[in-house]
């Protein structure tokens, strides 16, 4: 009789930061790291993040203020760290930004240099939106791969991926970044061919119909917003399935949209078969982008949102319905970091 010896393979260790609620602690997770460690300084996002993932460390407190040397004593006690994920607020390099290079908090991803320097992780991933690249942040980008390359990293080409290409039923351009000990991390992957494209029908049309003010009495996020009845009767011209404001007749236009061409989206009906537009954390208010449901005459449920987001439904949340859109709209789908493990994987096992 053949004898199998089942060779205990280690999990691979990770800490989080920019935790947020939790998403990319789920998306490790699920793809069989343990996540050791996270900080956010988000006092409702970390509630979230503690009912779910309560075994994790998690410090909850400015990431300027918090020392890598007394986190490695507590969290690493000996081992090596293999992964620190890296997914700084995304605002100060959005194109949404007003005053261009005038958040303060573009500089807080720097403070990754002095995390890779104490906990010496073997690869580093960085995650945030295109707008990292722009010109002008060539400063900023400059100053994070020399203090990288002074922990001894060669940080790799920030790659340009959409969250749609892996899975996700969201269009949702990101900037990925790997760092690598003394090693050239792997190039990543343009897209996952063997997953099927999902769409706003797939994620979301098994779902209770709602009209607005309506609750799904079994699901404690599907619930409607309650319109005021002139939203009501704009929704109520607006064609299904991928309709927009421009069907709008004059006397129900917003006034601020008559000689405006500009967010063409507000108002706007998402496509069923299609995937869905980037989600915000104004994700359930049909003022801040194309937010409205395909069907129902109502704006996106945070139900809805989470399972765009690829939340599983027993993800619990905490906060305000306005904290629970912030946290679902910050987040990094959690199918998306799921996806990218294989080359995390390939960039460790090049790693002593
Ligand atoms: C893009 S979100 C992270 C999303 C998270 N990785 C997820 O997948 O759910 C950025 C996070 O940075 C946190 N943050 C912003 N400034 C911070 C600071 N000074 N210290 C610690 N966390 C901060 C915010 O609270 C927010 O949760």
């Amino acid at each position: 009789m053949r004898t199998e010896s089942k060779k205990a393979t280690r999990w691979p260790t990770a800490v989080d930061l920019f935790s947020g609620c939790g998403a990319v602690t789920a998306g490790l997770k699920a793809a069989r790291f343990k996540v050791l460690a996270a900080v956010d300084n988000d006092p409702v996002a970390c509630l979230t993040y503690r009912s779910n993932h309560p075994s994790v460390h998690l410090i909850e407190e400015d990431i300027v203020r918090v020392d890598p040397q007394e986190l490695k004593d507590t969290i690493l006690t000996g081992r090596k760290l293999d992964l620190m994920a890296v997914c700084a607020p995304c605002q100060p390099f959005s194109s949404h930004q007003r005053i261009a290079g005038k958040d303060d908090r573009a500089q807080l991803i720097l403070q990754s240099i002095k995390f890779a320097r104490i906990l010496n992780p073997k690869v580093i991933l960085f995650e945030n939106v295109p707008g990292l690249t722009a010109p002008r942040f060539d400063k900023l980008r400059a100053r994070l791969a020399q203090g990288l390359k002074d922990a001894g990293y060669l940080v790799g080409s920030p790659t340009r991926l959409d969250a749609a290409e892996f899975g996700v039923p969201q269009r949702r351009a990101r900037c990925i970044m790997l760092a690598s000990k003394g090693q050239p991390p792997p190039p990543l992957p343009e897209r996952n061919w063997t997953r099927t494209q999902e769409t706003v029908r797939t994620a979301i049309g098994d779902l209770k119909v709602l009209q607005s003010g309506q609750a799904d009495p079994n699901d404690v996020l599907h619930f409607a917003r309650v319109h005021r009845p002139i939203a009501e009767l704009r929704l109520q011209h607006i064609p299904k399935d991928g309709g927009s404001r421009d069907s709008l007749p004059s006397h129900l236009q917003l006034k601020c949209h008559k000689n405006h061409n500009g967010h063409p989206d507000v108002y706007g009906r998402m496509r069923w078969d299609a995937v869905a537009p980037t989600l915000t954390t104004g994700c359930t208010d049909l003022t801040r982008g194309r937010y409205a449901h395909p069907r129902d005459d109502r704006a996106l449920t945070l139900r809805e949102a989470a399972r765009l987001q690829t939340f599983p439904d027993d993800y619990k949340f905490i906060g305000s319905s306005k904290d629970i859109a912030s946290q679902i709209g910050n987040a990094v789908p959690m199918r998306l970091i799921a996806q990218l493990a294989p080359t995390l994987r390939i960039a460790l096992s090049k790693q002593t």
